[in-house]
């Protein structure tokens, strides 16, 4: 009996291996934005398991899309980039910018900090309020919708891959910034 641990071990190690490489080889995505270990703290396991939110009923189209990525309208949206696991297991702007927009939290293997989003924090003039927020001339709405469908921010440069590219139609791009209005 004894002699079947270091072999029952190996397997493990096996398993283990192979469940990274499984993990890693996710595919499809665009730069690569690899595995930030340093990232990985409680906090993060956090966001990742509560990543789903309790809410099954929303006021408006916006809402429902900021909470699922999901519209009234066409369905799932796509988007390209962002972590593997928002292709996985599909999921809106809360799960990384919060349930009050403000982001400042790291997501899992993401490559960057998500923003604050609030429409008011989007489109203020001065927009860096401490060290988490990221620098940029003020938002407009055509802006906003701008960023979230291309990933360029108002000065013309591309946003980090972790923020993924959402195809919309105009009226759920209109439906969203409305939304992000009502965050405070
Ligand atoms: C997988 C995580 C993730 C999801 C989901 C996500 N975002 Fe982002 N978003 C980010 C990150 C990270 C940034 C910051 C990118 C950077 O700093 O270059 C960002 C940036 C943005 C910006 C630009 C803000 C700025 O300060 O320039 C807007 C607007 C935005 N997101 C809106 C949305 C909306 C609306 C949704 C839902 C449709 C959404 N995001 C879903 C991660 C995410």
């Amino acid at each position: 009996m004894r002699k079947r641990y270091p072999v029952f071990g190996l397997v493990l190690i096996f398993l283990g291996g192979a469940g990274l490489l499984l993990l890693s080889a996710g595919g499809g995505w665009e730069p690569d934005l690899g595995w930030a270990p340093g990232m990985m703290g409680p906090g993060m396991a956090g966001r990742w398991f509560t990543g789903w939110y309790p809410k099954t009923r929303y006021a408006s189209n916006g809402e429902r899309i900021y909470y699922t990525g999901v519209s009234e309208r066409t369905g799932p949206l796509p988007a390209r980039g962002g972590p593997m696991w928002i292709g996985m297991r599909g999921g809106g702007c809360v799960a990384c910018h919060g349930v009050e927009g403000r982001g400042g939290v790291p997501v899992m293997m993401g490559g960057a900090i998500p923003s604050d989003i609030r429409y008011e924090a989007l489109t203020k003039e001065e927009h860096r309020e401490d060290e988490k927020t990221r620098e940029h001339p003020p938002y407009t709405d055509p802006l906003i919708k701008r960023a979230i469908t291309e990933g360029i921010d108002p000065a013309g440069n591309p946003l980090d891959w972790t923020m993924p590219r959402w195809q919309m139609s105009p009226d759920d791009a209109e439906d969203l910034v409305a939304f992000l209005k009502t965050l405070k």
